[in-house]
Protein backbone atom coordinates (compact mmCIF):
# COMPACT_ATOMS: atom_id res chain seq x y z
CA UNK A 1 0.00 0.00 0.00
CA UNK A 2 1.11 3.15 -0.77
CA UNK A 3 0.58 6.40 1.28
CA UNK A 4 0.86 10.21 1.90
CA UNK A 5 -1.13 12.79 4.12
CA UNK A 6 -1.33 16.71 4.09
CA UNK A 7 -3.73 19.10 4.73
CA UNK A 8 -4.92 22.94 3.55
CA UNK A 9 -6.26 25.60 5.19
CA UNK A 10 -9.78 26.66 4.76
CA UNK A 11 -9.66 30.67 3.10
CA UNK A 12 -11.60 33.74 2.54
CA UNK A 13 -11.97 35.88 0.34
CA UNK A 14 -11.07 39.98 0.73
CA UNK A 15 -11.68 40.48 -3.21
CA UNK A 16 -14.61 37.91 -4.27
CA UNK A 17 -14.40 35.37 -6.88
CA UNK A 18 -17.82 35.89 -8.84
CA UNK A 19 -18.50 34.72 -11.96
CA UNK A 20 -17.41 31.66 -14.46
CA UNK A 21 -16.53 31.91 -18.15
CA UNK A 22 -16.25 28.62 -18.43
CA UNK A 23 -18.43 26.30 -15.70
CA UNK A 24 -16.76 22.75 -16.73
CA UNK A 25 -13.17 24.51 -16.12
CA UNK A 26 -14.12 26.61 -12.97
CA UNK A 27 -12.41 29.67 -15.10
CA UNK A 28 -13.18 32.82 -13.52
CA UNK A 29 -14.49 36.12 -14.83
CA UNK A 30 -12.10 37.81 -12.42
CA UNK A 31 -9.39 37.76 -10.50
CA UNK A 32 -9.53 37.44 -6.56
CA UNK A 33 -7.62 37.88 -3.39
CA UNK A 34 -8.16 35.67 -0.09
CA UNK A 35 -6.50 35.55 3.71
CA UNK A 36 -5.81 31.86 4.56
CA UNK A 37 -6.71 31.51 8.38
CA UNK A 38 -4.84 30.29 10.79
CA UNK A 39 -2.43 27.64 10.11
CA UNK A 40 -3.74 25.58 13.07
CA UNK A 41 -7.31 25.97 12.93
CA UNK A 42 -9.71 25.54 10.45
CA UNK A 43 -8.00 22.86 7.84
CA UNK A 44 -8.58 20.18 5.95
CA UNK A 45 -6.01 17.14 6.65
CA UNK A 46 -6.43 14.09 4.12
CA UNK A 47 -5.06 10.98 3.93
CA UNK A 48 -4.82 9.26 0.23
CA UNK A 49 -4.10 5.31 -0.05
CA UNK A 50 -3.47 3.16 -3.44
CA UNK A 51 -3.57 -0.42 -3.13
CA UNK A 52 -4.39 -3.25 -5.53
CA UNK A 53 -6.56 -4.55 -2.59
CA UNK A 54 -9.18 -1.31 -3.36
CA UNK A 55 -12.08 -2.50 -5.36
CA UNK A 56 -12.90 1.04 -6.08
CA UNK A 57 -12.35 4.68 -5.61
CA UNK A 58 -13.52 5.66 -2.21
CA UNK A 59 -14.21 8.97 -0.47
CA UNK A 60 -14.43 9.26 3.25
CA UNK A 61 -15.24 12.89 5.04
CA UNK A 62 -15.62 13.35 8.56
CA UNK A 63 -15.97 9.34 8.78
CA UNK A 64 -18.47 9.35 5.85
CA UNK A 65 -18.32 7.54 2.86
CA UNK A 66 -19.39 10.22 0.00
CA UNK A 67 -20.34 9.75 -3.21
CA UNK A 68 -17.63 10.78 -5.80
CA UNK A 69 -19.18 13.87 -7.97
CA UNK A 70 -18.16 14.66 -11.14
CA UNK A 71 -15.65 17.61 -10.39
CA UNK A 72 -13.92 14.73 -8.22
CA UNK A 73 -13.50 12.47 -10.65
CA UNK A 74 -12.30 15.48 -13.06
CA UNK A 75 -9.32 16.33 -10.86
CA UNK A 76 -8.56 12.38 -9.72
CA UNK A 77 -8.36 11.74 -13.94
CA UNK A 78 -6.01 14.57 -14.17
CA UNK A 79 -4.03 13.24 -11.06
CA UNK A 80 -3.77 9.95 -12.30
CA UNK A 81 -2.32 11.40 -15.82
CA UNK A 82 0.26 13.02 -14.44
CA UNK A 83 1.40 9.88 -12.58
CA UNK A 84 1.00 7.64 -15.90
CA UNK A 85 2.94 10.09 -17.28
CA UNK A 86 6.00 9.41 -14.59
CA UNK A 87 5.52 5.89 -15.21
CA UNK A 88 5.61 6.08 -18.69
CA UNK A 89 9.14 8.13 -18.80
CA UNK A 90 10.65 6.04 -15.74
CA UNK A 91 9.87 2.35 -15.87
CA UNK A 92 11.42 1.52 -12.47
CA UNK A 93 8.58 4.17 -11.65
CA UNK A 94 6.01 1.73 -9.39
CA UNK A 95 3.19 1.55 -11.11
CA UNK A 96 0.42 3.00 -9.25
CA UNK A 97 -1.45 5.36 -11.03
CA UNK A 98 -4.33 2.39 -12.30
CA UNK A 99 -4.47 1.62 -8.55
CA UNK A 100 -7.89 2.41 -6.67
CA UNK A 101 -7.69 4.68 -3.94
CA UNK A 102 -9.21 5.37 -0.77
CA UNK A 103 -9.18 9.12 0.66
CA UNK A 104 -10.07 9.82 3.82
CA UNK A 105 -10.47 13.67 4.94
CA UNK A 106 -11.00 15.59 8.25
CA UNK A 107 -11.64 18.86 8.56
CA UNK A 108 -11.08 19.98 11.79
CA UNK A 109 -13.43 22.51 12.15
CA UNK A 110 -16.80 22.58 13.16
CA UNK A 111 -19.50 21.99 10.51
CA UNK A 112 -21.70 24.07 12.38
CA UNK A 113 -19.87 26.90 11.44
CA UNK A 114 -20.99 27.45 8.36
CA UNK A 115 -17.74 27.91 6.33
CA UNK A 116 -17.17 25.99 2.94
CA UNK A 117 -15.52 23.80 3.53
CA UNK A 118 -15.18 22.48 -0.11
CA UNK A 119 -11.79 24.63 -0.62
CA UNK A 120 -9.71 23.25 1.67
CA UNK A 121 -11.13 20.01 0.73
CA UNK A 122 -10.30 19.83 -2.48
CA UNK A 123 -6.59 21.55 -1.78
CA UNK A 124 -6.00 18.93 0.45
CA UNK A 125 -6.90 16.58 -1.25
CA UNK A 126 -4.63 17.75 -4.28
CA UNK A 127 -1.37 18.08 -2.35
CA UNK A 128 -2.11 14.67 -0.65
CA UNK A 129 -2.69 12.55 -4.13
CA UNK A 130 0.49 14.44 -5.34
CA UNK A 131 2.39 13.33 -2.59
CA UNK A 132 1.17 10.53 -3.07
CA UNK A 133 2.01 10.07 -6.47
CA UNK A 134 5.46 11.73 -6.06
CA UNK A 135 4.41 15.33 -8.69
CA UNK A 136 7.15 17.33 -9.28
CA UNK A 137 4.84 20.33 -9.73
CA UNK A 138 4.74 23.10 -7.46
CA UNK A 139 1.48 24.30 -5.41
CA UNK A 140 0.63 26.79 -8.14
CA UNK A 141 0.64 24.31 -10.70
CA UNK A 142 -1.61 21.97 -8.32
CA UNK A 143 -3.77 24.70 -7.63
CA UNK A 144 -4.92 24.36 -11.34
CA UNK A 145 -5.85 21.14 -10.46
CA UNK A 146 -7.70 22.57 -7.15
CA UNK A 147 -9.38 24.96 -9.00
CA UNK A 148 -11.03 22.35 -11.11
CA UNK A 149 -12.56 20.81 -7.55
CA UNK A 150 -13.87 23.78 -6.29
CA UNK A 151 -12.91 27.47 -7.80
CA UNK A 152 -11.98 29.29 -4.74
CA UNK A 153 -9.70 25.55 -3.80
CA UNK A 154 -6.88 26.92 -5.90
CA UNK A 155 -6.46 29.76 -3.07
CA UNK A 156 -6.08 27.20 0.05
CA UNK A 157 -2.98 25.48 -2.13
CA UNK A 158 -0.79 28.70 0.58
CA UNK A 159 -1.03 30.24 3.85
CA UNK A 160 -1.28 33.59 4.02
CA UNK A 161 -2.23 36.03 1.57
CA UNK A 162 -3.30 34.84 -1.99
CA UNK A 163 -4.39 36.05 -5.46
CA UNK A 164 -5.92 33.73 -7.91
CA UNK A 165 -4.58 35.37 -11.57
CA UNK A 166 -8.01 34.57 -13.42
CA UNK A 167 -5.36 33.57 -16.46
CA UNK A 168 -6.71 34.15 -20.36
CA UNK A 169 -5.88 31.30 -22.20
CA UNK A 170 -8.91 28.93 -22.81
CA UNK A 171 -7.09 25.30 -21.21
CA UNK A 172 -7.21 27.32 -18.03
CA UNK A 173 -3.27 26.38 -17.30
CA UNK A 174 -2.78 30.00 -16.05
CA UNK A 175 -5.61 30.51 -13.96
CA UNK A 176 -3.73 29.59 -10.79
CA UNK A 177 -3.36 31.13 -7.25
CA UNK A 178 -0.11 32.90 -6.54
CA UNK A 179 1.38 33.31 -2.84
CA UNK A 180 1.55 37.43 -2.23
CA UNK A 181 2.83 37.22 1.28
CA UNK A 182 3.48 34.50 3.87
CA UNK A 183 1.10 34.15 7.13
CA UNK A 184 4.16 36.03 8.73
CA UNK A 185 4.35 38.95 6.90
CA UNK A 186 1.51 40.74 8.91
CA UNK A 187 1.80 39.20 12.05
CA UNK A 188 -1.12 40.95 14.52
CA UNK A 189 -3.67 40.21 11.10
CA UNK A 190 -6.46 38.81 13.41
CA UNK A 191 -9.74 37.24 11.37
CA UNK A 192 -13.40 36.56 13.56
CA UNK A 193 -15.91 34.43 11.99
CA UNK A 194 -19.39 35.81 13.45
CA UNK A 195 -22.06 32.48 12.63
CA UNK A 196 -24.87 34.11 11.87
CA UNK A 197 -26.38 30.89 10.52
CA UNK A 198 -25.32 27.24 10.03
CA UNK A 199 -27.11 26.63 7.70
CA UNK A 200 -26.27 25.37 4.19
CA UNK A 201 -26.71 28.24 1.60
CA UNK A 202 -30.37 28.67 -0.11
CA UNK A 203 -28.42 29.77 -3.43
CA UNK A 204 -25.38 27.37 -4.43
CA UNK A 205 -22.20 29.12 -5.49
CA UNK A 206 -22.23 27.83 -8.85
CA UNK A 207 -25.97 28.66 -9.44
CA UNK A 208 -26.03 31.91 -8.06
CA UNK A 209 -22.98 32.64 -10.11
CA UNK A 210 -24.61 31.89 -13.37
CA UNK A 211 -27.89 33.59 -12.74
CA UNK A 212 -25.31 37.12 -11.87
CA UNK A 213 -23.28 36.98 -15.08
CA UNK A 214 -26.86 36.17 -17.03
CA UNK A 215 -28.88 38.74 -15.96
CA UNK A 216 -27.21 42.06 -13.87
CA UNK A 217 -25.47 44.63 -15.48
CA UNK A 218 -23.54 45.78 -12.75
CA UNK A 219 -21.78 42.71 -12.81
CA UNK A 220 -20.25 44.03 -16.51
CA UNK A 221 -18.76 47.31 -13.93
CA UNK A 222 -17.99 44.77 -11.67
CA UNK A 223 -15.21 42.58 -13.41
CA UNK A 224 -13.77 44.96 -16.13
CA UNK A 225 -13.37 48.40 -13.31
CA UNK A 226 -14.06 48.25 -9.78
CA UNK A 227 -12.37 44.35 -9.48
CA UNK A 228 -9.40 45.08 -11.64
CA UNK A 229 -8.55 48.36 -9.95
CA UNK A 230 -9.10 46.76 -6.30
CA UNK A 231 -6.86 43.98 -7.72
CA UNK A 232 -4.22 46.15 -7.56
CA UNK A 233 -5.05 48.38 -4.74
CA UNK A 234 -5.50 45.62 -2.50
CA UNK A 235 -2.12 43.56 -3.16
CA UNK A 236 -0.48 46.68 -2.16
CA UNK A 237 -2.39 47.30 0.95
CA UNK A 238 -1.29 43.71 1.90
CA UNK A 239 2.12 44.27 0.81
CA UNK A 240 2.40 47.82 2.76
CA UNK A 241 0.36 46.50 5.37
CA UNK A 242 -1.91 49.46 5.48
CA UNK A 243 -4.65 48.25 6.97
CA UNK A 244 -6.79 51.05 7.05
CA UNK A 245 -6.51 50.62 3.07
CA UNK A 246 -6.72 46.78 3.14
CA UNK A 247 -10.18 47.31 5.28
CA UNK A 248 -11.70 49.77 3.44
CA UNK A 249 -10.89 47.79 -0.02
CA UNK A 250 -12.47 44.22 1.30
CA UNK A 251 -15.72 46.28 2.65
CA UNK A 252 -16.44 48.26 -0.70
CA UNK A 253 -16.10 44.52 -2.61
CA UNK A 254 -18.10 42.41 -0.33
CA UNK A 255 -21.09 45.51 -0.83
CA UNK A 256 -20.45 45.40 -4.32
CA UNK A 257 -20.62 42.02 -4.38
CA UNK A 258 -23.78 41.99 -2.35
CA UNK A 259 -24.92 44.79 -4.75
CA UNK A 260 -24.60 42.50 -7.73
CA UNK A 261 -26.00 39.49 -6.54
CA UNK A 262 -29.33 41.76 -5.59
CA UNK A 263 -28.92 42.89 -8.70
CA UNK A 264 -29.28 39.54 -10.61
CA UNK A 265 -32.94 38.38 -12.20
CA UNK A 266 -34.37 36.83 -9.91
CA UNK A 267 -32.33 39.01 -6.73
CA UNK A 268 -29.99 36.36 -4.40
CA UNK A 269 -30.46 37.53 -0.68
CA UNK A 270 -26.83 36.26 1.07
CA UNK A 271 -26.58 38.26 3.85
CA UNK A 272 -29.72 38.77 6.36
CA UNK A 273 -31.02 41.53 9.05
CA UNK A 274 -28.07 40.19 11.16
CA UNK A 275 -25.75 40.22 8.62
CA UNK A 276 -26.50 44.22 8.30
CA UNK A 277 -26.70 45.02 12.06
CA UNK A 278 -23.01 44.11 12.17
CA UNK A 279 -22.06 46.04 8.82
CA UNK A 280 -23.96 48.77 10.58
CA UNK A 281 -21.63 47.95 13.71
CA UNK A 282 -18.66 48.38 12.48
CA UNK A 283 -18.99 51.50 10.31
CA UNK A 284 -20.29 53.08 13.59
CA UNK A 285 -17.09 51.86 15.03
CA UNK A 286 -14.64 52.67 12.36
CA UNK A 287 -16.06 56.47 12.40
CA UNK A 288 -15.67 56.35 16.09
CA UNK A 289 -11.93 56.20 15.25
CA UNK A 290 -12.04 57.77 12.22
CA UNK A 291 -10.49 55.16 10.39
CA UNK A 292 -11.24 51.64 9.44
CA UNK A 293 -9.78 50.08 12.81
CA UNK A 294 -12.39 46.66 11.74
CA UNK A 295 -13.51 45.10 8.27
CA UNK A 296 -16.10 42.86 7.33
CA UNK A 297 -17.07 40.91 4.46
CA UNK A 298 -19.79 38.13 3.34
CA UNK A 299 -19.28 35.31 1.26
CA UNK A 300 -22.52 33.65 -0.60
CA UNK A 301 -23.89 33.20 3.11
CA UNK A 302 -25.12 35.47 6.14
CA UNK A 303 -22.18 34.76 8.19
CA UNK A 304 -19.64 37.86 8.88
CA UNK A 305 -15.88 37.44 8.97
CA UNK A 306 -14.32 40.65 10.19
CA UNK A 307 -11.13 41.58 10.24
CA UNK A 308 -8.99 43.62 12.61
CA UNK A 309 -5.22 44.25 13.83
CA UNK A 310 -4.14 42.76 17.51
CA UNK A 311 -3.99 45.77 18.89
CA UNK A 312 -7.61 46.97 18.64
CA UNK A 313 -9.26 43.58 19.49
CA UNK A 314 -10.69 44.85 22.95
CA UNK A 315 -12.28 47.56 21.10
CA UNK A 316 -13.63 45.46 18.17
CA UNK A 317 -15.05 42.74 20.34
CA UNK A 318 -16.67 44.87 23.28
CA UNK A 319 -18.02 47.26 20.26
CA UNK A 320 -19.29 43.98 17.96
CA UNK A 321 -20.38 41.96 21.33
CA UNK A 322 -22.72 45.30 22.43
CA UNK A 323 -24.10 46.45 18.83
CA UNK A 324 -24.89 42.60 17.87
CA UNK A 325 -25.92 41.39 21.07
CA UNK A 326 -28.91 44.04 20.54
CA UNK A 327 -30.04 42.70 17.48
CA UNK A 328 -33.65 40.43 18.36
CA UNK A 329 -32.25 36.78 19.22
CA UNK A 330 -29.00 37.23 17.26
CA UNK A 331 -28.11 33.26 17.29
CA UNK A 332 -23.93 34.16 16.87
CA UNK A 333 -21.65 31.82 17.94
CA UNK A 334 -18.61 33.55 17.67
CA UNK A 335 -15.38 31.81 16.67
CA UNK A 336 -11.55 33.19 16.74
CA UNK A 337 -9.13 32.94 14.18
CA UNK A 338 -5.64 34.89 13.16
CA UNK A 339 -2.87 33.49 10.84
CA UNK A 340 -0.91 33.34 14.15
CA UNK A 341 -3.29 32.33 17.37
CA UNK A 342 -6.85 31.42 17.89
CA UNK A 343 -9.13 33.97 20.06
CA UNK A 344 -12.26 33.29 21.51
CA UNK A 345 -13.98 36.45 22.73
O1 LIG B 1 -15.34 28.23 -5.06
P1 LIG B 1 -16.81 28.36 -4.90
O2 LIG B 1 -17.56 27.81 -6.06
O3 LIG B 1 -17.28 27.80 -3.58
O4 LIG B 1 -17.20 29.93 -4.89
C1 LIG B 1 -16.75 30.80 -3.89
C2 LIG B 1 -17.47 32.09 -3.97
C3 LIG B 1 -17.22 33.07 -2.84
O5 LIG B 1 -16.93 32.39 -1.64
C4 LIG B 1 -18.49 33.89 -2.62
C5 LIG B 1 -16.12 34.05 -3.16
C6 LIG B 1 -14.69 33.55 -3.09
O6 LIG B 1 -13.87 34.14 -3.80
O7 LIG B 1 -14.40 32.64 -2.31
Amino acid sequence: MFEATASAPVNIATLKYWGKRDVNLNLPTNSSISVTLAQDDLRATTTARASSEFAKDELYLNDTLEPLGKRTLQVLAELRALRAEIEQKDPSAPKIADLKLQIVSVNNFPTAAGLASSAAGFAALVKSISLLYKLPHNDSELSVLARQGSGSACRSMFGGYVAWEMGSETNGLDSRAVQIADVNHWPNMKALILVVCAEKKDVSSTSGMQITVETSGLFTERVNTLVPELFVKMKKAILDRDFGSFAKYTMVDSNQFHAVCLDSYPPIFYMNDVSKSAVRAIHELNDQYKEPIAAYTFDAGPNCVVYYLEENEEAVLSHLGQAVSNVNGFPVEKMGSTPASTSTP
